[in-house]
């Protein structure tokens, strides 16, 4: 699609953008100054670029202020937030000024619980506008929010509640999916039930989404309303350091335990605004739909922190793409008029699946942008989005980045980065992905290697929570001088960045990301598994499916496939659920005891030749044994 096909006007210009990229380049820390005035400080920053103490150092500023108070006087009575709950017929709105109200009594409560500034407050929560509210309200107090995903198992729960030392839960009684109920108090009482000792929980706070009843245990369990009906309606904000962190937010690496990136106040939010701001073209009147849960980093950089630093209007959505039936979600956008509908190649390709007809009987003339983020899209889900949901009028930005980046790094901007189908394109203003050889050198040109970034960027994680040496050992030791993002792309001849999946052991799975070894951790766990492994083979809806080989230790009990799945479902959570797992007598091995992934990955997708040289393994033979039991279905 060429750029004169989109009859829309979009901010820049290919000129602006060229301009923007050389001042990025040739003086950084002025660029990056000015860009720092995207936000309201209480002091400003002394300098504009990465200290030991992080990005912005010298300034003092809090979050909710930049998201809410300082649009009150021009925005008091524009649409900040506009919820769709899963009936049809209901929708609650809150304005800048409402939505102010709600945060400041929500922080209030907080603090009328004990929270200090500085300690942990676990969010986990369905998609209702409390998960919002609760976060900024957090940051209001100079709290540290750390958002749960819903689909964790009651052990994920509890690691990350002792990790992060949270002292107050917020929850929810149940969630609505479809016709179905999640029980989200229940698997939190789960959680804290199997870690009590270790958890600093002193306080659950309970949202009442649906009209059950759920159990509330004295002392420590409360009705959320009330207190938030009694609570005064104005709270003064903490000022918080540039370097304060802001949040924590849970992710898989290639170690099992799950890593608590810790993302700061000041860099974070010039990055959520920046990049908000040029890759969604944001313009006044946009109404901005992230359909990503509030538990993954999408859903904090796009679905609350971008869009509202930038005066913007966020519609949250709690329900799914096809209940009650076929279409809703299109009907969400047409009865919304969404402008801007950011969502995952893994959510395009199932609607792809209900057929072009769903989709034309509705009236999408109101998007402008259409966004995806998670996984590489196929050329084919990519221009199917393009066509039958964009009507090809709209700009499509394919977005690379990760939690650690905080928000967007490769990426098309509207009107003035021309498209390719399926490529993530070109690096934000300021951004400088380099690709590496396995030695660590840098490669020229059209050509492919392993995805890293030189130099800083202000939304770049801090840390790694409680453990710092882990975060310089996974990012900035492995391609010292570099900033490793665990990705290989090819680059061709016009500088594009075509990302081809993960170079370490992580698997993405519906855009979820999870590490064979917090599988393979999980499967340790069952007493008759003496070893396992976890890989990721091509899956048509969900990118990547898991599969998983197991050995037995002797006498192992029949239903060892149920034992091995319960392992992982209840240990991870059911997001983390494998398409197949082998029982085998053996994995192949290297002379030093490493599974070899990429002949496991072979064998799963049911090759049978082109294994290259087996005489480095400890057991050849292995090898021709797995082709031989494993039967690929087709
Ligand atoms: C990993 C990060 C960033 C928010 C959602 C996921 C993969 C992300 C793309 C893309 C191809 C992508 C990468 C990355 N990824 N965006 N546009 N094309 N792959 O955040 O859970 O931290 O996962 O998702 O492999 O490293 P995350």
């Amino acid at each position: 699609m060429s750029l004169s096909s989109q009859p829309h006007t979009f901010r820049l210009s290919p000129a602006d953008y060229g301009h923007l990229v050389e001042q990025a380049t040739v003086a950084p820390e002025q660029y990056w100054a000015r860009e720092s005035t995207r936000l309201t400080w209480s002091t400003n920053p002394s300098q504009a670029h990465c200290t030991k103490d992080g990005w912005f150092p010298g300034g003092v500023l809090n979050a909710s202020v930049n998201c809410l108070d300082r649009h009150l006087e021009k925005r008091g009575d524009q649409h900040a937030l506009v919820w769709q709950a899963e009936e049809t017929d209901r929708v609650v709105t809150f304005t800048y000024r409402t939505l102010h109200e709600r945060v400041c009594r929500m922080a209030n409560v907080l603090r009328q619980q004990g929270v200090q500034t500085g300690d942990r407050v676990a969010i986990h929560l369905p998609s209702v506008p409390e998960g919002l509210i609760a976060m900024l309200a957090c940051a209001r107090i100079g709290a540290i929010h750390v958002v749960l995903f819903g689909g964790f198992s009651p052990e994920a729960i509890a690691d990350r509640l002792a990790d992060s030392g949270a002292v107050l839960v917020i929850t929810a009684n149940m969630g609505r999916r479809g016709p179905k109920r999640i029980p989200f108090k229940t698997t939190l009482d789960a959680a804290l039930d199997l870690r009590l000792e270790a958890l600093a929980v002193r306080h659950v706070l309970v949202v009442s989404v649906t009209q059950d009843d759920v159990d509330l245990t004295t002392g420590r369990d409360m009705w959320l309303t009330p207190l938030l009906n009694e609570a005064p309606a104005d709270c003064a904000a903490q000022d918080m350091p540039a370097s304060a962190p802001l949040f924590l937010l849970y992710t898989s690496g290639s170690t099992g335990k799950p890593k608590g990136i810790v993302h700061g106040t000041g860099g974070y939010l010039v990055w959520a605004s920046y990049t908000h701001e040029l890759v969604f073209d944001h313009q006044e009147g946009d109404i901005f739909w992230c359909t990503a849960d509030i538990g993954w980093i999408t859903g904090h950089t796009y679905g609350v922190y971008g869009p509202l630093l930038n005066g913007g209007t966020i519609l949250l959505f709690e329900g799914m793409p096809s209940y009650p039936g076929p279409g809703r979600w299109w009907s969400v956008i047409q009865d919304h008029k969404v402008t801007t509908f950011y969502t995952s190649p893994t959510a395009i390709r199932a609607l792809m699946r209900e057929g072009d007809e769903v989709v034309q009987r509705h009236d999408l003339s109101s998007l402008r942008v259409l966004g995806t983020v998670g996984e590489p899209i196929s050329q084919e889900a990519w221009s199917w989005f393009n066509d039958h949901v964009g009507g090809g009028r709209c700009a499509f930005v394919d977005t690379w980045w990760q939690t650690e980046s905080g928000g967007i790094m490769i990426s098309p901007v509207p009107g003035a980065v021309r498209e390719k189908p399926a490529s993530a394109t070109l690096p934000l203003p300021g951004v400088h992905p380099v690709l590496l050889d396995e030695r660590g050198a840098p490669k020229e040109g059209a050509t492919e290697g392993v995805l890293c970034l030189r130099g800083s960027w202000p939304g770049r994680a801090l840390t790694i929570w409680n453990d710092a040496a882990l975060f310089e050992r996974t990012y900035l030791q492995p391609y010292p001088g570099y900033y490793f993002t665990g990705d290989g792309a090819r680059r061709d001849e016009d500088g594009y960045y075509w990302i081809t999946g993960r170079v370490d052991d992580v698997i993405n799975v519906s855009g979820h990301r999870i590490g064979s070894a917090e599988i393979e951790d999980a499967l340790a766990t069952e007493l008759a598994i003496a070893e396992s492994a976890a890989i990721g083979v091509p899956h048509d809806l969900k990118g990547q499916g898991i599969v998983v080989y197991v050995v037995p230790r002797d006498n192992a009990p029949e239903d060892l496939h149920v034992r091995a799945a319960k392992a992982i479902t209840s240990k991870v959570g059911r997001y983390a659920a494998p398409e197949r797992i082998h029982v085998v007598p053996d994995l192949p091995k290297t002379r030093s005891g490493k599974s070899v992934r990429r002949l496991l990955r072979k064998i799963a997708c049911g090759e049978t030749e082109g294994f290259g040289d087996l005489s480095t393994l400890a057991d050849p033979e292995i090898v021709a044994t797995l082709i031989a039991l494993i039967q690929v279905p087709k």
